[in-house]
């Protein structure tokens, strides 16, 4: 397969999301897709994959124009997305979403079906099983289900918009070399958008860089990070160093917890964390952290042992009484548990507030305070879903409270540009920052 864009444009009221992008691909090419958050690598991927209309311009596949007026139209001429925040339904199972969009009369049974989920989870190195239900599995384990799915329905060109999250270096190393085989053996075309340039470095022949809408650059790699970075960003980035804070006395406790699901058991978990400590969770994606975090915020109760917020024992409590005690949870599933499609930035930040009554212009004056502050692409007026997935995570750290006294954050850095995610530039670096200075004997808790 060959595709080819040739001026695309694309405008979202007075955003130039893309602006006039030629550029051809070739089977068997493995190419990232860079640029900094809001860029426009979403809206090119979702072009191509019939997600959205361009304003002008066309795709040509082997020379031939693709009218891909929606993504089974995509998906018919060989082209499927894994999109950034994974589009599976809830109620259903692995098995039943991984058949979705099979044609009738080619629809696996469901014998077959299972089969199929079992030979390709081993080959990808993926842990699934097809009796599951999506709402127990992790965003990881969901974009996992979503890669099989469309390369059952027999794409020729893979685009992964972010798919790294959430699994470990095994897990992508697996991933890795499944993709490599699927480009250098059967021909794929795949498209990485990726902020993690480790990840691009490790998988791609060719990048291409978008900034602000344009494509700025092309480049066969190897390429170092430093000079992905610059491409990126048009000049080089000071790493951030880190102040050291002194600790304090013991802020959360855990007394060997025992934590259940039905996939997973943490036994007889112990630890101590102290006021002005960070602590990383590491380890293979469905170890328990999920357990964990929730549990630090009450979401989940113990089976076994004692857990216990500057002393007091809140073992078992709701989890208001931790919410009552500072305790701030931000969960990796932005868009499900985090942020509701719909409303504006204003209204989000409303919602987060106690009182019966809103003062709408207070409230639009804070918002547009928070996204100055974490320097967010959008407008108080905007619709959440019309930000770019980077500038979405950057507005959720912009709601979480000013003084916690625990924050539980997880994967915060997901899908955040380097510089964000690096420097201080106003994201969630900074609101650990912040939160570290604001109450700098205070404990944050994260999983990395
Ligand atoms: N549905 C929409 N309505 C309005 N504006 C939109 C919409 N989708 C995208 N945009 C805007 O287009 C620009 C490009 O967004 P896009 O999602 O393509 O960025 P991105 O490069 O994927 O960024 P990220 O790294 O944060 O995912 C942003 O300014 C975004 O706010
Ligand atoms: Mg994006």
């Amino acid at each position: 397969m060959e595709l080819e864009f040739q001026h695309i444009n694309k405008t979202f009221g007075r955003v130039r999301a893309n602006q006039d992008i030629s550029l051809t691909l070739r089977a068997g090419r493995i190419v990232g897709i860079l640029g900094e958050n809001g860029a426009g690598k979403s809206t090119l991927m979702k072009i191509l994959s019939g997600y959205q209309p361009a304003d002008s311009g066309e795709i040509l596949v082997d020379g031939v124009p693709l009218h891909a007026g929606n993504p089974q139209a995509a998906i018919e001429a060989g082209i499927g997305m894994l999109q950034q925040d994974p589009l599976d339904v809830s109620p259903f199972t692995v098995l039943e979403n991984f058949t979705y969009g099979q044609v009738p009369g080619k629809r696996l049974n469901s014998r077959e079906a299972a089969k199929r989920i079992r030979e390709q989870a081993a080959l990808f190195g993926f842990d699934l099983d097809p009796d599951q239900t999506i709402s127990s599995l992790s965003i990881g384990q969901r974009q996992q289900l979503e890669i099989m799915r469309l390369l059952e329905l027999g794409v020729k060109a893979l685009i992964l918009d972010e798919p790294t999250t959430g699994i470990s270096a095994e897990q992508k190393e697996v991933l890795f070399a499944a993709l490599r085989n699927l480009a250098k053996r059967d021909g794929l075309i795949v498209l990485l958008v990726s902020h993690k340039l480790e990840d691009v470095i490790a998988l791609c022949d060719e990048v291409v860089v978008l900034r602000g809408g344009v494509l700025v650059g092309d480049r066969q790699m190897p390429a170092t990070t430093a000079e992905l970075v610059e491409l990126m960003f048009g000049q080089a980035l000071t790493p951030q160093s880190r102040e050291s804070v002194p600790l304090g006395s013991s802020a959360l406790r855990f007394d060997g917890v025992t934590l259940r699901n039905k996939r997973v058991a943490v036994e007889k978990f112990t630890l101590e964390v102290r006021h002005g400590e960070v602590i990383g969770f590491a380890g293979l994606d469905g170890s328990g952290q999920e357990l964990i975090l929730r549990a630090c915020a009450g979401l989940v109760r113990p089976s076994a042992g004692h857990i216990l917020l500057n002393g007091q024992d809140l073992t078992g409590k709701h989890f208001r009484a931790y919410r009552e005690n500072g305790v701030v949870f931000s969960s990796a599933g932005r868009v499900e548990e985090g942020l509701i499609a719909g409303l504006t930035l204003t209204e989000h930040l409303a919602v987060t507030n106690s009182g019966a009554f809103i003062d709408w212009e207070a409230q639009r004056e804070r918002t547009a305070a928070q996204i100055k502050h974490f320097n967010v692409r959008g407008t108080p007026e905007s619709e959440i879903q019309q930000l770019s997935g980077g500038n979405q995570q950057r507005f959720l750290m912009a709601l979480l409270p000013d003084r916690p006294n625990l924050l539980v954050l997880e994967q915060p850095t997901r899908g955040l540009d380097v510089d964000s995610a690096r420097i201080s530039g106003s994201s969630c670096w900074r609101a650990v920052m912040l939160a570290r200075q604001s109450c700098s004997h205070r404990p944050i808790w994260m999983r990395w």
